[in-house]
C-alpha cells in the first residue's frame, strides 16, 4: 500500500518549524485530520476503522501498516485458557471482547470483502506429568471461582477428542468457549476496510507527538511530515512510547516479550491432525498448537525478555519442537514451513492500556500484551467511543491509560 496525503485542509493554527513540512511535502498548512493513529497493526487498524465508521477524518502512521506482532501471533481467543491469578478484571474485558468477535467478523468481513478465519472450534488445555496436572487443578478451580464453563476431562476422554495426543496425557480441561481466529487474514481484511472507510495511510513512524498550549496537535513523521490532528493515538505495540514532545504525566510504560513461534503445515485428511487448540504445560513452560481449516498449524510459544530483539533462536525452535512433540508426537512428520518472532507489548499489570492520557488530545491503544488478537473489537470500540465523546465505555474504565501515571502501579 502507498502512502497518500490527505485532501484534508487544516482547521489548526500551525507554526512552521525547521525540519518540519506539510503532509503535501511543500510549503503550506499541514493536512489536518480529526484522529492520526500512530501504528498499523491490529490495534491502531482496528482504532482507525471504527473511528473512520465514526465519521472522523482518520490517518494511520506506520512504516508498514498491516505488519508487527499479528504477523507471528497464533490467533488463539483464549480468554478462559490464559486466566492467571490476579487479574479477573482483564477476564472480563477478555470476556467481553470473545463475546463480540462472531458479530466483529461478520461486520469486518462485510467491509472488507474478505474473511477473518474466525472458527469457533474450542481449546482443550491438557497436563503430561503429575506436576503439569496439579497446574491445571489449580487453574481450573481459579476458573469455576470465576464461573467459567470449563470441564475436567481424564487422559483417555482427551484423546478420545484429540486422537493424535500422546498416550501419556493425564486429563485436561475442555473450554469449548475459547476459539480462534487467524491474526493475517484479520489485519488483511482491516487494511482494506480501512482504506474504503477512507483512512488515509502515511507510510513513515512518528518521531514526535506536537504540543501546544498544553494540548496534543498532532505529529511529526521521522522524514519531518507534520501531521496536524485535534486527536491522537499512540498503538505502536512495545514501540507506543518512543515518541519525543511527551510529557512527564503521559505515563507509556510497555516493554516487549518476544514470542518465538513456528508454523507447519498438516496433511489435507479425514480426520484432521487436530479439530481443536490444544495447549499444555510442559515442565512448567506453555506450549500451544492452533490448527487451521487451511491446514497451517501454529506453534507457540517463548517468552523472553531481551529487549527488541526479535531473531529466532536454535534454542526456541528447539523447545518449541521438544514441547510439542511431547504432546502430539506425530506433528515431527510434518513439513516446518516458518519461524519468526514478534514482541507482545506488555504493561506492569499485563493489561491494556486505553483512551485518553493525561495530556488533553493523545489517547493510548496499546500494552495488550498476549491479548491483542482477542481484544481487538473491544478495542476498537472503546477508542472511537473515546475520540468521539472523551469517555471510554464503563467495560474498558479499569484499564484508562491513566492507571500508571504518578507512578501508580494498579488499575484504578
Ligand atoms: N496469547 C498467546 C501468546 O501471547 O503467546
Amino acid at each position: 500500500m502507498d502512502s497518500r496525503t490527505s485532501h484534508a485542509h487544516t482547521s489548526h493554527a500551525h507554526t512552521h518549524r525547521p525540519g518540519v513540512r506539510s503532509a503535501a511535502g511543500s510549503a503550506g498548512p499541514p493536512a489536518a485530520f480529526d484522529a492520526v493513529v500512530v501504528g498499523g497493526g491490529v490495534i491502531g487498524l482496528v482504532t482507525a476503522w471504527r473511528a473512520a465508521g465514526r465519521g472522523l477524518r482518520t490517518a494511520v502512521v506506520d512504516p508498514s501498516p498491516g505488519g508487527g506482532a499479528a504477523q507471528v501471533a497464533a490467533g488463539m481467543l483464549a480468554a478462559v485458557t490464559e486466566l492467571h491469578h490476579g487479574e479477573e478484571a482483564l477476564l472480563d474485558l477478555n470476556l467481553t471482547s470473545a463475546a463480540r468477535y462472531p458479530r466483529f467478523a461478520d461486520e469486518l468481513a462485510e467491509a472488507a470483502g474478505t474473511g477473518i478465519g474466525y472458527r469457533a472450534c474450542g481449546t482443550l488445555s491438557v497436563a503430561l506429568d503429575a506436576d503439569d496436572r496439579a497446574q491445571l487443578r489449580e487453574l481450573h478451580l481459579l476458573q469455576e471461582r470465576c464461573g467459567l464453563d470449563v470441564q475436567w476431562l481424564t487422559g483417555r476422554e482427551c484423546r478420545k477428542l484429540e486422537p493424535m495426543l500422546a498416550p501419556g496425557v493425564r486429563g485436561g480441561l475442555r473450554v469449548d468457549g475459547d476459539h480462534q481466529t487467524d491474526p493475517r487474514l484479520l489485519t488483511a481484511a482491516l487494511l482494506t476496510a480501512c482504506e474504503r472507510a477512507g483512512v488515509v495511510f502515511h507510510r513513515g513512524w512518528a518521531r514526535e507527538v506536537t504540543v501546544r498550549a498544553g494540548r496534543a496537535t498532532g505529529v511529526v513523521l521521522t522524514d519531518g511530515t507534520a501531521l496536524a490532528a485535534g486527536q491522537s493515538v499512540l498503538a505502536g505495540g512495545c514501540r507506543s512510547g518512543e515518541p519525543a514532545g511527551l510529557p512527564p504525566e503521559v505515563a507509556v510504560p510497555v516493554r516487549p516479550v518476544k514470542g518465538q513461534v513456528l508454523r507447519l503445515r498438516m496433511p489435507d485428511a479425514r480426520p484432521p491432525f487436530l479439530s481443536r487448540t490444544v495447549r499444555a504445560v510442559v515442565r512448567g513452560g506453555h506450549v500451544y498448537l492452533v490448527p487451521r481449516l487451511s491446514g497451517e498449524l501454529v506453534i507457540g510459544a517463548t517468552s523472553e525478555e531481551r529487549g527488541l530483539d526479535t531473531t529466532v533462536t536454535a534454542g526456541g525452535v528447539y523447545e518449541l519442537l521438544r514441547d510439542a512433540h511431547e504432546l502430539v508426537p506425530g506433528l515431527t512428520e510434518l513439513p516446518l514451513t516458518e519461524t519468526r518472532a514478534g514482541l507482545r507489548p506488555a504493561t506492569p499489570d499485563n493489561a491494556p492500556l486505553l483512551g485518553p492520557t493525561a495530556l488533553p488530545g493523545l489517547h493510548l491503544a496499546t500494552g495488550h500484551h498476549r491479548n491483542g488478537v482477542l481484544l481487538a473489537p473491544v478495542t476498537g470500540e472503546a477508542l472511537a467511543q473515546a475520540l468521539v465523546t472523551g469517555e471510554l465505555p464503563d467495560y474498558a474504565r479499569p484499564f484508562s491509560a491513566q492507571r500508571f501515571a504518578g507512578g501508580r502501579g494498579v488499575a484504578a
